[in-house]
């Protein structure tokens, strides 16, 4: 009889949930429907107009061996919420998740009668969702081979994008249509960096951002990336689809897992204005909150290094190539002018025993993060630097051997601690060794996940290069401050393409999507032979666009990458590094279009002063700022730091010129920018 009960009730949820399922959000609506072939499909739409079409989710497994993608509907749960949260540290004091979610519980028609559910979370700026494979008999472990989500876009938007990668994604950003998209050939073109792209030459990296004809901005990324590898898409050229590529691990396969297991959520993030694009907190919304409970000792810092020393070859990481930067006297004189100008933090690298075996060897054992070079007294430093109320931040490359780094983080950072140091930047240069895992599949997304759970323990801050690109964990980890994944300052310094001026307006676009960078801004000296008389490489940009990276880029890890001895030639321009802030109150969008330009006015956390940053891509351009996003009545001092008229970022990248002036809520400012320039205010109110 009850069996009976049991048949009937599901034969009526068959028929119930056949039907469309339409939900509504402000101007999102998802539409979920089984298909004619038990497919399951979700569409899109944003104020009426299709975003996605109907398109099919799943998975392709490898153990058990079958294809996850016949279902049956067996109920459907909906709530919304509406509440705030206060980030540690942040753009904004307060960020709101008003969203609403749909859960449809399936179960896979086959003979496996596998359960899942797909959660869908519906914004005013966008949707995401996830799969959940609930604690279930008929699955416990598994090995997913591959997901067969779908993305079916409208038409063939106008795409920012890079290759697809599983090891680096240290590129340019390719602007083309969908249909014309060729990673292959922008991945050849890169000859700077060894790629390893994925088979498939329409495979790209997310964030990707597209703009269709009529106007709408698309950005598609992942959040909360636990346990699992990186998604990247293949795009179908004919119909517009985009489909999961999961980075695999050495043999093949995408993840190991065992039930209960939620994936990250897929994002898609949209507004007919661009600027809603970088406003948008919905990545940090499906993000979980912070599993740090006093978080007091977390803090947004700015700091120089012994490091672009390095990268133009005035001074070697390895102690015994000569020219060795970090000893003890060259790292005194930079922890005199980072007390001299107030910095918070001085890194070193090239402080440790193993870098004249680091690259390319494939050792496991090079480094132990705790032998300094005999020529780097390090108790004297962190004893001089503790003296002058500034921190050195340690720096651990790997050379890739994650293994050896693993074995070795407790002593590292007990290590970190005797010496007063209480930030760390990781490096993963070259290939992942022993067993050659790719930097972005599921064991190296669990590496980065440790440090950073790791670091919380010893009340560590982290910023990691080449890893893997954020996906919003810096809720969850907010000591995790930052990530290098994307092309840095460093490049500015490789042999072919350097850093051409648009790559700025893309990035916040794209990479900053999913969390902070590392970029390291604050060239001062832009020909880049000043030690090494036949280098070719230069800085594409003018001098007053960096000071306003400091902006555009946020980070609440924010360098001065330059050389003290360029920043004393130009002390009234450094100015606005030591004035501007790394942590915030308030953020206005003022005016943005990805590759083109974007100006952005920020508030200092808890005070009443604002800092304007506005920058353009390969073009001159000019602007009517409009001041009202300052209080009505009262009076503020501006600093403005522009191109000077002759300022061309080939030509004269260093003119510059700095004026005061009175402004207020009412105040209209005209500003020019040069040829890869840009424009930097400080806005300090007048008491
Ligand atoms: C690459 C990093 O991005 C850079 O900042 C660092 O100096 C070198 N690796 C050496 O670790
Ligand atoms: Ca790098």
């Amino acid at each position: 009889m009850r069996n009976l009960f049991v048949c009937l009730l599901s034969l009526l949820g068959l028929v119930l949930y056949s039907q469309t399922t339409v939900s509504t959000f402000g101007p999102i609506q998802l539409s979920a429907q089984l298909s004619s072939n038990q497919q399951f499909q979700y569409s899109v739409r944003y104020k009426n107009k299709t975003i996605v079409f109907p398109s099919s989710i799943g998975f392709q497994l490898y153990k058990p061996a079958l294809r996850l993608n016949r279902f049956r509907i067996t109920g459907i749960d909906s709530a919304v919420s509406n509440s705030s949260w206060k980030p540690v540290w942040g753009e904004q004091d307060e960020i709101n998740d008003h969203h609403k979610e749909i859960r449809f519980h399936l179960v896979s028609t086959d003979a496996s009668a596998i359960r899942l559910d797909l959660i869908f979370r519906l914004f005013e700026d966008g949707i995401g969702f996830r799969y959940a494979f609930p604690d279930q008999p008929a699955l416990k472990h598994f090995i997913v081979q591959q997901e067969l989500t779908a993305i079916k876009l409208r038409k063939d938007h106008t795409a920012f994008w890079i290759p697809g990668d599983f090891d680096t994604n240290e590129f340019l950003y390719n602007k083309t249509a969908l249909s014309k998209v060729d990673a292959f050939a922008a991945a050849a073109k890169e000859k700077d960096i060894a790629v390893t792209a994925p088979a498939g030459k329409q495979v790209v990296q997310t964030p990707l951002m597209l703009k269709s004809a009529d106007g709408i901005y698309i950005n598609i990324h992942e959040a909360a990336l636990l346990n699992y590898p990186v998604m990247q898409l293949q795009i179908n050229q004919q119909d517009f689809s985009l489909h999961t590529v999961l980075v695999p691990d050495a043999v093949g396969h995408a993840a190991y897992l065992q039930t209960p297991f939620q994936t990250p959520w897929r994002t898609i993030t949209v507004s007919d204005d661009a600027r809603n694009m970088l406003a948008s907190k919905m990545i940090l919304n499906l993000n979980e909150p912070s599993v740090i409970k006093e978080t007091d000792w977390i803090k947004p810092q700015k700091f120089i290094g012994m490091w672009w020393e390095m990268h133009v070859g005035k001074a070697n990481w390895p102690m015994r190539a000569g020219k060795h930067g970090a000893n003890t006297e060259n790292v005194k004189r930079y922890i005199d002018f980072a007390a001299t100008h107030q910095f918070n933090a001085v890194l070193v690298e090239g402080w440790n025993e193993g870098w004249e075996d680091w690259f390319g060897n494939w050792k496991e054992n090079v480094f132990d993060f705790v032998t300094p070079y005999p020529d780097y007294n390090i108790k004297w430093l962190s004893d001089y630097a503790k003296e002058k109320n500034v921190r050195l931040i340690m720096h651990h490359e790997t050379s890739g051997a994650v293994t050896n780094y693993e074995r070795r983080l407790d002593t590292a950072y007990r290590f970190m601690k005797q010496h007063n140091i209480n930030t760390v930047k990781t490096g993963y240069v070259g290939k992942i060794i022993p067993r050659g895992e790719h930097h972005d599949g599921q064991w190296m997304i669990n590496h980065y996940n440790r440090v950073a759970a790791t670091t919380a323990q010893y009340q560590l801050m982290l910023a990691a290069h080449e890893s893997a690109r954020p996906t919003g964990l810096h809720r969850t980890y907010p000591n995790w401050l930052a990530n290098e994944a994307a092309r840095g300052t460093e490049f500015n310094n490789a042999p072919t393409q350097g850093i051409p001026p648009e790559h700025q307006t893309i990035l916040p676009f794209t990479r900053l999507m999913g969390g902070p960078m590392d970029y390291t801004p604050g060239l001062f000296h832009f020909n880049l032979n000043q030690f090494e008389p036949d280098r070719k490489q230069r800085v594409l940009s003018t001098l007053a666009k960096q000071l306003a990276l400091y902006i555009t880029i946020y980070s609440p890890l924010q360098m001065a990458a330059d050389l003290p001895e360029n920043y004393e030639k130009h002390l009234d321009a450094f100015q606005f590094i030591k004035d501007v802030p790394v942590d915030w109150s308030e953020t206005k969008i003022l005016e943005a279009e990805p590759g083109d330009y974007i100006i952005i006015a920020r508030r200092e956390k808890g005070k009443n002063n604002w800092f304007l940053g506005a920058i353009t891509d390969e073009k001159a351009r000019s602007f009517e700022l409009t001041f009202n996003f300052l209080p009505a009545g009262k009076k503020y001092m501006a600093t403005i730091y522009k191109d000077g008229q002759d300022a061309d970022y080939e030509k004269n990248p260093a003119s510059y010129t700095i004026e005061k002036r009175e402004v207020s809520a009412s105040t209209v400012l005209p500003i020019t920018m040069a040829r890869g320039g840009g424009c930097a205010i400080s806005i300090m109110e007048v008491k």
